[in-house]
């Protein structure tokens, strides 16, 4: 069945039909469609365009059709006829096959091309919800691990550069991935309220003659407002390009999470331990246990780049309206959903069972003879040296050790002294690194009290309702 057969002299040629049908991919917008027609077929009654009467068939047919699908898939059954070139023609087929003739006043002053925006709104908005659930569910398991090593304050070696810098609780590294991510359900909630508009009433690109209530269908589909203007309802897209920056957004932020589990799990590391579970061994070298899922976030974070990438380039240039182009927004949309959505749920479940190595990242701290240097720097500039001078100073005696090949700890109060008659004995325990952590208290940093507080506002912003 086409829904526009009857212009042509003839038959598509196979090729193009195969070519040109969404069918494979945009079925999984059935249920959306569905949903969509019932609205649009009870205003098309509410507003005395078609009989109450058959508005009600419709609605009663389509209603049986969604139980008809959903028992078919539940038996592992396809319940689609691949000779369908879109989902909304197979829906219209499948009403017709069910109630006949009446099936034929559902189109009525719609087209598919508001349809199809509005399956995709609707399809978006449920994909936001259920991100924004997956990202809870990492943002708890950040928050269990920050806490229970807050408890036994484990501290690493912080990182600029790639290179040492100064140390940190584990706690603290693990809740700025949790702000990053938190700012992603903000974007979600954000790019929510402009898909949350609903298309339906423009019909192909102009409106329509019939008296309709697009405000009344927007309502019933739970959307705050309508479109302002037909041509914009059906050719806009920027609330798919909008979702998929904000995927890739935060498959980035997933990806650098990955890549430091990666990282971490490396023999020169031995920072974390991922469990059994959530690794994978070798097919020929026995001993080899690899981070396969951590890698496997951070490739898969490129091809939704590629997604986003794809779709501006798709819409730069296009001129209004509706143009078939348009159909290729779904797979990215599609697949860009998939992907997060996955992402976002093994590296939950990947974070909530790593067992960190608290030894292991000590041992890292004592081993790197100047994560303490700032804390001289400081300890000069605090004794009124212009903290100029106290850096220079500072880098002079990191010098010398470096060629005595001895750390700060090493060294004893005459060979400070000699550097300055300012050090006095309580330089060495300044330079302990529980000290150094604990002495970074300004407002969101390392230190274990202004962890804690973080620890409690994180929980605090997390139960935060929000719009969207
Ligand atoms: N499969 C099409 C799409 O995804 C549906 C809309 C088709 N509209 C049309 N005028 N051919 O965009």
């Amino acid at each position: 069945m086409k829904l526009w057969g009857d212009r042509f002299g003839k038959e598509s040629s196979e090729e193009a039909f195969q070519f040109s049908a969404s069918l494979p991919f945009d079925r999984r917008l059935w249920k959306h469609d569905i949903r969509g027609s019932v609205a649009h077929a009870g205003m098309l009654g509410k507003c005395g365009i078609i009989p109450q009467a058959e508005a009600e068939q419709i609605i009663a047919g389509l209603k049986q059709i969604e139980t008809d699908i959903q028992t078919a898939l539940d038996r592992n059954e396809d319940p689609f006829d691949p000779q369908s070139e879109d989902i909304h023609t197979e829906i219209e087929r499948k009403l017709t096959e069910k109630i006949g003739e009446v099936a034929g006043r559902l189109h009525t002053a719609r087209s598919r091309n508001d349809q199809v925006a509005l399956d995709l709104r609707l399809y978006l908005r449920d994909a936001c919800d259920e991100i924004g659930k997956s990202l809870i569910r990492l943002q708890e398991a950040l928050i269990a691990q920050a806490e229970s090593h807050l408890k036994t304050e484990t501290i690493l070696p912080g990182y600029t550069h790639r290179q040492h810098a100064q140390p940190v609780l584990l706690s603290h590294h693990l809740l700025a991935y949790f702000w990053k991510f938190q700012r992603d359900r903000d974007r979600v909630c954000d790019c929510r309220r402009r898909i949350n508009v609903s298309p339906l009433g423009a019909a192909a690109l102009a409106g329509t003659s019939y008296p309709i209530d697009p405000a009344l269908t927007a309502a019933e589909l739970e959307f705050p407002c309508a479109f302002d203007n037909s041509m914009d309802a059906v050719s806009d897209r920027d609330f798919a390009v909008e979702f998929l920056a904000v995927a890739a957004t935060c498959m980035s932020h997933l990806s650098s999470l990955a890549g430091e589990l990666v990282l971490w799990s490396s023999a020169e590391f031995g920072f974390v331990i991922l469990d059994d579970a959530w690794c994978t061994g070798s097919s020929i070298m026995p001993q080899k246990r690899n981070p396969d899922i951590a890698e496997l976030v951070n490739g898969k974070a490129g091809r939704v780049l590629g997604h986003l990438v794809g779709l501006v380039s798709l819409l730069k240039g296009l001129p209004l309206t509706y143009n078939r182009d348009l159909q290729e927004d779904k797979e990215a949309v599609f697949d860009s959903h998939n992907t997060l959505c996955g992402s976002l749920g093994v590296m939950a479940g990947m974070l909530q069972n790593a067992a960190f190595q608290s030894g292991q990242m000590l041992e890292a701290v004592k081993a790197s003879p100047f994560l303490a240097a700032t804390e001289v720097a400081d300890y000069l500039a605090k004794k009124r040296v212009p903290f100029r001078q106290a850096h220079s100073l500072t880098a002079k005696i990191v010098r010398s050790c470096e060629e005595k090949k001895k750390s700060l700890a090493d060294l004893s109060l005459e060979e400070w002294k000699k550097f300055s008659p300012l050090f006095d004995a309580d330089i060495e325990e300044l330079l302990e690194v529980g000290a150094v952590v604990k002495a970074k208290a300004s407002p969101g940093g390392t230190a274990p009290q202004e962890v804690t507080k973080a620890i409690m506002k994180a929980k605090q912003v997390m139960q935060a309702p929000r719009e969207g």
